[in-house]
């Protein structure tokens, strides 16, 4: 697949630090007056492609594009749309983005479908939520509010409590937080827990280690069981607010992010324990100066009479979508330059393809589902030792590879053999176990 000279936003790791806070303050410009701005992307068409319901993120990218002066077409239902008729998310995009549309908006059930829709587009793609994978336009509000709530985002503490399992609001969210220095604590509904690639990924790749630990500072959490697990940076000035890991006191709480259970992703988990946030809770000590956080919608996991506390800022964070999409938009589409920008990156970069070896264990992964049709399994080397991770290259979910093969002498070894380490890497194909690579036609050599 050619190059594609454009950037996309389907995990919040698209965009750098630098260029997050620079989108901060054009969208304060772009809030300043939000009718002034009607000339900026005229002649412009945007497609949101929503084949999962939503009001929030839907809405809010339309109205920041008629803001910004420019059109919009949308498929807001799919029973409406040709993939009730069995068209692939490829073949849609790539019919959509180009003369129908400047720039796509796309929301799927499937983990990994917004990477695919930017594979195939050849206009920039914004991931408005695709399955349990991310939700980074929600992050970004999410950020922009904490942001001016509390004037910085570097080091804050920050309660993440429900469904964290399913909810991709939280697993963008994580990512960013832990970019700056946030100290996580995890509050889940027993049995929906941050999924374990989360974790590796957050200590792998920004040094967060997970403890588990019982939160004792945080009442009033109706249903809540008090189960939580601590993050952190492993830097020891971030355990003084703590009194130890196995009985935490939250001295000093920033935000506690309130999520739904997910159902639509559950397979008719019980739920009717569920956590939900009251203004007992508000009471705490700890959360003196705690923002009240949610993506919404809200079913029950928030009482109505918490609405008014000035600590709530649920409603802000909808509100914000709209200047902050007009400057995400306007970014991506090149309307305003950003000074940290970074040059564009593929859509996809350069990874292994697996062949007949590998295969995404994600079940909700959209290679296991449409894209068994016509997507290749992609694969990214995370870590090359011990033994090497690789991660899906459309939902990101981690395998470990511990057999390493040669493409041309067809013989594959364990990960740790000289053999394997010999290996070039563009002469490598891995595989989770011997019956795998003997399935795909290797012979196994000792080691
Ligand atoms: N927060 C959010 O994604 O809301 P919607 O599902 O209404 O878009």
């Amino acid at each position: 697949m050619a190059e594609l000279e454009k950037r996309d936003l389907v995990s919040i790791e698209d965009l750098s630090t630098a260029e997050i806070l620079e989108l901060f303050q054009h969208a304060d410009e772009f809030r300043a007056n939000l009718r002034e701005w009607s000339e900026s992307c005229r002649g412009t068409i945007m497609a949101t492609l929503f084949f999962e319901p939503s009001t929030r993120t839907r809405l809010s990218f339309e109205s920041a594009m008629l803001r910004l002066g420019g059109g919009v077409i949308t498929a807001a239902d799919e029973k409406n749309t040709s993939r009730s008729k069995g068209e692939s998310l490829a073949d849609t995009v790539r019919v959509v983005g180009g003369s129908y549309a400047d720039i796509l908006v796309v929301r799927h059930p499937e983990d990994g479908a917004a990477r695919v829709a930017a594979r195939y587009a050849r206009v920039p793609v914004i991931n408005g939520g695709d399955g349990a994978h991310e939700h980074p336009t929600q992050t970004l509000c999410d950020l922009y509010t904490l942001w001016k709530e509390k004037g910085k985002l570097e080091g804050l503490e920050v309660v993440l409590c429900g469904d964290l399992r399913y909810s991709r609001t939280i697993h963008s969210f994580c990512y960013a937080l832990a970019r700056f220095h946030a100290n996580i604590v995890t509050m889940p509904y027993p049995g929906f827990e941050l999924p374990d690639y989360v974790l590796h990924r957050l200590k792998r790749d920004f040094g967060v280690q997970a403890a588990a630990a019982s939160v004792a500072d945080l009442p009033g959490l109706a249903g809540s069981s008090n189960a939580a697990a601590y993050l952190t940076a492993s830097k020891p000035h971030q355990l003084a607010l703590f009194t130890n890991l196995t009985n935490i006191e939250v001295n000093r709480i920033d935000a506690i992010y309130m999520t739904r259970a997910q159902r639509e992703r559950h397979s008719g988990e019980d739920t009717t324990n569920y956590p939900r946030l009251t203004r007992n809770t508000l009471g705490a000590a700890a959360a003196k100066d705690a923002r009240v956080m949610h993506p919404l919608p809200r079913v029950d996991e928030i009482d109505y009479d918490v609405d008014d506390d000035p600590r709530s800022v649920y409603f802000r964070q909808a509100e914000l979508g709209v200047p902050m999409r007009m400057a995400l938009m306007s970014f991506l589409l090149g309307k305003i330059q950003l000074r940290s920008a970074r040059p564009a990156v593929l859509s996809v970069t350069p990874g292994i393809t697996a062949g007949a070896g590998l295969r995404c264990r994600n079940e909700r992964c959209i290679t296991n589902n449409e894209g068994v049709r016509y997507l290749t399994r992609d694969f990214r080397l995370r870590d090359a030792e011990v033994p090497p991770v690789l991660s899906c290259a459309y939902c990101e979910r981690e395998i470990e590879a511990r057999f390493v093969g040669h493409t041309q002498s067809r013989l594959v070894h364990r990960y740790n053999a000289a053999e394997a380490r010999r290996i070039k890497p563009e002469n490598r194909v891995y595989f989770e176990s011997e019956a795998q690579a003997l399935a795909a036609g290797f012979q196994c050599q000792g080691g």
